[in-house]
């Protein structure tokens, strides 16, 4: 969602600062817009919009701008609708900010701005935090802050500048995430460092509650009080290329050929000695065999890969696994005690309602282990145990190789659980990773096979709808399917248990709909396949997901996908990657813009 950058230095900072929000676009965003120190004036230029099309044109009919310190926003609206006005930055002559989060009490503060005579143009909630920020300045803006911050209740995280210290950005965060990026010479602030990368790897991580004086030759923290505070930096381990198309049509066609180097790269380090090894974050087997339950909470394509995971766990551990939708655990009062694991899985450690599960395990007094790909994102800060997937950075909205990653974690995290149980011993659990370590290379193989996915796309395209359907960890991987397809192609469809079909959804089936099979578990595949006759017999036209040495004659299917041949506990990781490739087609073919799709946002920062 929102997006923040900033830039004091002694470089024009216009362009810097609009290529550092078209880094940031990736988030999802509705009007973006810069605030830059012009002839000692504070110049907002904003519009509603993509970047290129709005704050570009509007630049180039305006500007250029002469300028070495500014602020910049990219705005997925929340608070009244994307508009000129509503976009970011805001402020008046004397003081303007960028925000990122939600203001929850924004409605009293605004009465009590009213009533000291302030005046209100745009309808969002951040217009009362620069408001109230003018109202409280004092001619000293850490001062300023510190007082407007002890009044404003929400989750922020702000770039501010004053008129009057033109060499100066201050940064202030609670809850929504922010860095300050270290270059030679010059500063930045952003939302994360993909935004930055291009300049410097070197980056400090705000925590909550602190501010940030940042000048070109660098930056002074402060808790609330106004007691100074040292931070250790930051490097990212990745550079600029990783966060680049790199001669792909789209990022989601680069990250899901990426599968096979981010799953070497997240497994390899994990396992010692031929065994899963969770050691790094102080999960010892004794812990394992102490839990009661594991709880498996994300949203959307994480919770999916928890899916994968509570299956896999629960048939080689015996041991009880559930799954919940992070938005429904905080809210369903989970029975949960000080007892259990919860595992959180998160690819940005940001998104608002993982974090409140996180807290509320947290509160529990429950173990809590994160499984996260952005490094010292606050889910990875929060929980109590940390495990990075080390996919790199995701750019497309739709996730790929970030659930490759997790749903890897948790068949990490399953055999050492099994193992630690003593539900498997130490050949069966070696003999399951070097299955696993063959992994790769099957994904690989899939992914060089794309001619067959194009083929499927081709028909799906003229479908208003359709269905997945799949039995055990098929029917997990289907659900991940439909997610694809609808988020990126805007086709409706549905993942079902295949032998659900037959109590109500089958009506559903009419001439020519298409229907998705997944079918790669060996004793559950005669079942699939009569439904795939059942739905045959009806008029489904049948796409087939299934292992190259299964028999599938006999049953009609109009497009088989063959793939390579894994132990079928593992084939979910083989088996999405089709899965995968036949959205991201379905979406080019159907013209969608598939790396960011309407309306969606790579970091859901609101609840
Ligand atoms: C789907 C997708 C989303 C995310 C979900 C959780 O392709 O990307 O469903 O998986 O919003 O996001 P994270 O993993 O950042 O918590």
């Amino acid at each position: 969602m929102c997006g923040i950058v900033g830039y004091v230095g002694e470089k024009q900072c216009t362009d810097i600062l609009v290529g550092a929000l078209q880094k940031l676009e990736y988030r999802g965003y509705d009007s973006a817009g810069i605030a830059v120190f012009s002839n000692d004036r504070i110049k907002t230029i904003k519009a509603k919009g993509k970047i290129a099309e709005g704050l570009i044109e509007r630049l180039k009919s305006e500007g250029p701008y002469a300028a070495t310190t500014g602020i910049g926003h990219t705005r997925w609206a929340t608070h009244g609708e994307p508009s000129d006005i509503n976009s970011h930055p805001i402020g008046n002559g004397r003081v303007c900010i960028v925000h990122n989060g939600i203001i929850e009490n924004y409605r009293k503060v605004k009465e009590f701005l009213t009533d000291k005579g302030y005046g209100f143009e745009s309808e969002t909630d951040t217009e009362t935090v620069a408001k109230l920020l003018d109202y409280n300045y004092s001619g000293n803006p850490l001062d300023t802050i510190i007082k407007t911050i002890a009044d404003i209740e929400g989750a922020y995280a702000l770039g501010i500048i004053f008129r009057e210290h033109k060499e100066h950005i201050y940064a202030v965060r609670k809850e929504s995430p922010l860095i300050v990026g270290k270059g030679e010479g010059e500063m930045f602030i952003a939302s994360d460092v993909t935004a930055i990368i291009e300049h410097t790897k070197e980056y400090y991580l705000l925590e909550q509650g602190e501010i940030a004086d940042i000048t070109k030759d660098g930056v002074k923290f402060y808790d609330v009080h106004k007691n100074p505070i040292e931070k250790e930096i930051q490097v990212a381990d990745w550079d600029v290329s990783a966060a680049e198309k790199g001669g792909y049509a789209h990022f989601m066609l680069k990250e899901i050929t990426e599968q096979p180097t981010a799953l070497k790269n997240t497994i390899h380090p994990r396992i010692k000695d031929g065994m899963p090894d969770f050691t790094e974050c102080c999960l010892t087997d004794d812990k394992l065999r102490k839990y009661h339950h594991i709880y498996i909470v994300g949203c959307g394509s994480a919770m999916h890969a928890g899916i994968v995971g509570k299956y896999v766990i629960e048939s080689l551990a015996r041991t009880p696994v559930i799954v919940d939708i992070a938005s429904e655990f905080k809210y369903r009062s989970p029975l949960l005690t000080p007892d259990d694991l919860v595992v959180i899985i998160s690819q940005s450690g940001e998104t608002a309602d993982t974090k409140a599960a996180l807290k509320l395990a947290n509160d529990i007094g429950a173990d809590t282990l994160a499984i996260v790909n952005v490094v010292g994102s606050s889910i990875a800060r929060e929980a109590k145990m940390v495990m990075y997937t080390l996919a790199g950075p995701e750019i497309s909205v739709c996730s790929t190789k970030a659930y490759m990653v997790q749903a890897a974690f948790m068949y990490l995290l399953a055999f050492r659980v099994a193992y630690a149980r003593s539900r498997i011993d130490e050949a069966t659990c070696k003999q399951l990773v070097a299955e696993m370590l063959e992994i790769p290379a099957k994904v690989q193989s899939c992914v060089d096979n794309q001619e067959q996915y194009q083929k499927v796309a081709s028909r799906l395209i003229s479908a208003d709808s359709l269905l997945y359907i799949g039995r055990g960890l098929d029917y997990a991987l289907s659900m991940e399917g439909s997610l694809k397809l609808k988020e990126i192609s805007y086709i409706h469809s549905e993942s079902y248990a295949a032998g659900e079909l037959k109590h109500g959804t089958i009506s559903l089936i009419d001439e020519g709909m298409p229907v998705i099979a997944v079918a790669t578990q060996g004793n559950l595949l005669d079942k699939t396949l009569s439904n795939v006759k059942e739905v045959k017999s009806r008029g489904a036209t049948v796409v087939l997901v299934c292992k190259e040495d299964m028999d599938i004659s006999g049953c009609g299917v109009d497009y088989p996908v063959y793939l390579p041949v894994a132990r079928d506990l593992l084939m979910p990781l083989v088996a999405v990657v089709p899965l995968q490739l036949i959205a991201y087609y379905t979406a080019v073919l159907k013209n969608c813009d598939v790396d960011h799709p309407r309306n969606l946002a790579k970091s859901v920062t609101v609840e």
